[in-house]
C-alpha cells in the first residue's frame, strides 16, 4: 500500500459548504468544485473521490506545495500528525480499500465566530453576536458533532472566533465527558489567551481536563506592538501565559505553544517574542505567513503588510531580521509555505 496522508481518512473541519480534512487552501479547486452536499459531509462524493485517489498515490487534488504533510517522512503506511489518529482498525479497513468509515476520529471546530477581539490581520470589527448564516453554521457543526460523537478521539478548538468568548464554545467545552464523547482523549486548544486566567481555567472544568495542547497567537513581542495588531490586554495576558506555562511545567497539558503572524508592523518584535517563548519555556514558537483574508481588503493594506513575500520592497530586511533571531534562538519555526497572493474564497 502506497504512504497515505492520514486526514483524509480520520478528520473533518466541520465547514457549512465542504468536506475539508486538512485546510481549505491545501485542497486544490477541482477539489472544492466535487459534491460535497451530502447531509454527513464526512462520506460525501468528494470525500469519497479524495480517498479513493489518495489509495491510488494519486494526490492531484491536493496542493501539494502548500500541504504541509511530508509524505516521504516516515517508514510507516501512513504518516503520523498529533492532530489525527489512524488507528489500527481503520489502517485494516483502508488495507482492503474501504473508504467509507463510520465517522472521523478527529474533528476541528470552526463555526462560531464570536470573539473578544478584532485582530487587524483577522476582521475589520468585533463579532459578537451570530448573523442567521452562523446560526446555520453552529447548528450544521452541532448536528454533525452529535452524528459523530462514538468516533471522535480528537476534538481541536477553534478556527475562527475565541473559545472563552462565545456562549456556545465555551459550554461546550466545559460539557465534554466520557457520556457524550465515549472515546475522547484530548482536546487542542488554539486561543487568543486573554481570557485564559487562572479562574477562568476553573470555571471550564471538569471538561477542561481533557485539554493537553495550548497553542496561544499573539503576533508581538511587546505591548506597543500588540495594542496595535491586536488591542487585546497585555498584562493580562502575560499574567494568563504564567499560568499556562505552569500547567505546562506540573504536566497538566502536555504541549504549550505561541504563534506570530509576520507582517511589517510587528516584523521587528519577532526577537523580543522568542524570547518570551524561552522564557516561558513553551514547547513551538511559530513566526507564519499573513493571508490575504477576504474581510481584511478594505482596511488593510496587504500588499504593503505581506513583508514575507519575496516581491515585497523591504523583504530582505525581514529575512536579515528572521537570521538574527534564528542564530539566537535556534528551535524557533519559520512556517512561510504559503506565498499565494491572491485573495482566498470564503
Ligand atoms: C482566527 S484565529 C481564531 C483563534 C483565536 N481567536 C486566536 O486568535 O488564536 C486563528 C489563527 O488565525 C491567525 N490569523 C488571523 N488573521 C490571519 C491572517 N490574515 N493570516 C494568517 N493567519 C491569521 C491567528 O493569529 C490565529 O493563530
Ligand atoms: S485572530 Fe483570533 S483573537 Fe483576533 S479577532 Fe480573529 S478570532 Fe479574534
Amino acid at each position: 500500500m502506497p504512504k497515505i496522508c492520514p486526514y483524509p481518512f480520520s478528520r473533518i473541519e466541520y465547514n457549512s459548504n465542504y468536506y475539508i480534512p486538512c485546510c481549505f487552501d491545501w485542497l486544490t479547486d477541482e477539489y472544492h468544485k466535487l459534491d460535497h452536499t451530502n447531509s454527513d459531509k464526512w462520506n460525501s462524493k468528494a470525500a469519497i473521490e479524495l480517498r479513493k485517489r489518495i489509495l491510488k498515490n494519486d494526490y492531484s487534488l491536493c496542493k501539494r506545495d502548500y500541504c504541509q504533510i511530508k509524505l516521504r517522512d516516515t517508514d510507516e503506511n501512513h504518516v503520523r500528525t498529533t492532530d489525527c489518529d489512524l488507528d489500527k482498525q481503520r489502517l485494516d479497513l483502508i488495507a482492503n480499500g474501504t473508504v467509507n468509515f463510520t465517522g472521523p476520529t478527529s474533528v476541528s471546530i470552526t463555526a462560531d465566530r464570536r470573539c473578544n477581539l478584532a485582530c487587524e490581520s483577522c476582521r475589520p470589527e468585533k463579532v459578537v453576536t451570530l448573523s442567521a448564516d452562523d446560526k446555520k453554521n453552529l447548528e450544521l457543526t452541532k448536528q454533525q458533532l452529535s452524528k459523530h460523537a462514538n468516533t471522535i478521539k480528537i476534538i481541536k478548538m477553534v478556527g475562527d472566533g475565541e473559545v472563552f468568548y462565545s456562549p456556545y464554545l465555551s459550554k461546550f467545552l466545559k460539557q465534554l465527558s466520557p457520556a457524550t464523547y465515549p472515546s475522547l482523549e484530548k482536546v487542542s486548544l488554539l486561543t487568543n489567551g486573554t481570557l485564559l486566567s487562572e479562574a477562568n481555567y476553573e470555571r471550564h472544568k471538569p471538561g477542561i481536563n481533557y485539554v493537553q495542547e495550548i497553542s496561544v497567537s499573539i503576533d508581538a513581542g511587546n505591548q506597543e506592538t500588540y495594542d496595535q495588531v491586536r488591542g487585546g490586554d497585555w498584562q493580562q495576558l502575560m499574567k494568563n501565559l504564567t499560568f499556562m506555562a505552569d500547567l505546562r511545567a506540573k504536566g497538566i497539558i502536555k504541549k504549550l505553544s505561541i504563534s506570530f503572524v509576520v507582517r511589517k508592523k510587528n516584523y521587528l518584535t519577532m526577537k523580543e517574542f522568542a524570547r518570551l517563548g524561552l522564557e516561558l519555556k513553551t514547547d513551538q514558537v511559530i513566526f507564519s505567513a499573513f493571508h490575504p483574508w477576504h474581510n481584511i481588503r478594505d482596511h488593510v493594506d496587504y500588499d504593503d503588510q505581506a513583508i514575507h513575500l519575496e516581491s515585497h520592497s523591504e523583504h530582505n530586511k525581514l529575512v536579515t531580521q528572521i537570521n538574527s533571531v534564528k542564530k539566537d534562538y535556534p528551535n524557533v519555526e519559520f512556517k512561510f509555505h504559503y506565498t499565494n497572493q491572491e485573495a482566498l474564497p470564503q
